[in-house]
C-alpha cells in the first residue's frame, strides 16, 4: 500500500491479509474482515473453525473482538475479503453483531483477492434491524 492509499484500500488490504491467516480446515472457505474504529484504527480478523462445527466463528466476529479489546466502541467502515463466485456479504448473525457498533450508513465493502466487488450500507444488509437504541430508555 502506498501513502496515497485510500481508506477503502487500507481496509480491504487488512481484510485480505487477515484472510490469509484464516483457520478453515473444514469448509476451506477463507474469510478476512477489517473494521475501522472511531479513533481511525483498523482491526482485522479471520474465521476460526472447529471440529465441533457450530463452535466456529466468522471473520467479522474476530475483527469486532479485536476492536473492542483495543478500546474501540464504534465501527465506521467494514471490509470483508473472500473468494467466491458472488460477493461474500456478512452472514445474518454478523450483520447483527456489526449493528451493535455501526450505524445504518456504515459502508460494508466486499472484496475478493482482486479488489472491491460490491459496496453496501449496513442498513441495506440489515433493514429495520434491532439495536442498542431499542433498549435505551
Ligand atoms: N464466514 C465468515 O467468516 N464470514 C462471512 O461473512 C461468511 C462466512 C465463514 C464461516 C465459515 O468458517 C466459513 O466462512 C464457511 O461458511
Amino acid at each position: 500500500m502506498t501513502a496515497a492509499s485510500t481508506l477503502q484500500d487500507r481496509l480491504i488490504d487488512a481484510a485480505r491479509q487477515a484472510r490469509a491467516q484464516a483457520y478453515a480446515p473444514y469448509s476451506k472457505f477463507l474469510v478476512g474482515a477489517a473494521v475501522l474504529d472511531e479513533h481511525g484504527a483498523i482491526h482485522a480478523g479471520c474465521n476460526v473453525e472447529n471440529a465441533a462445527y457450530p463452535q466456529g466463528w466468522c471473520a467479522e466476529a474476530s475483527a469486532l473482538a479485536a476492536l473492542v479489546l483495543a478500546g474501540g466502541r464504534r465501527v465506521l467502515a467494514v471490509a470483508v475479503c473472500a473468494e467466491a463466485p458472488e460477493p461474500v456479504t456478512p452472514c445474518g448473525g454478523c450483520r447483527q453483531k456489526l449493528r451493535e457498533f455501526a450505524a445504518g450508513d456504515c459502508p460494508v465493502w466486499v472484496a475478493d483477492l482482486q479488489g472491491l466487488k460490491a459496496s453496501y450500507t449496513l442498513e441495506a444488509l440489515l433493514p429495520h434491524g434491532f439495536g442498542p437504541q431499542h433498549l435505551a430508555g
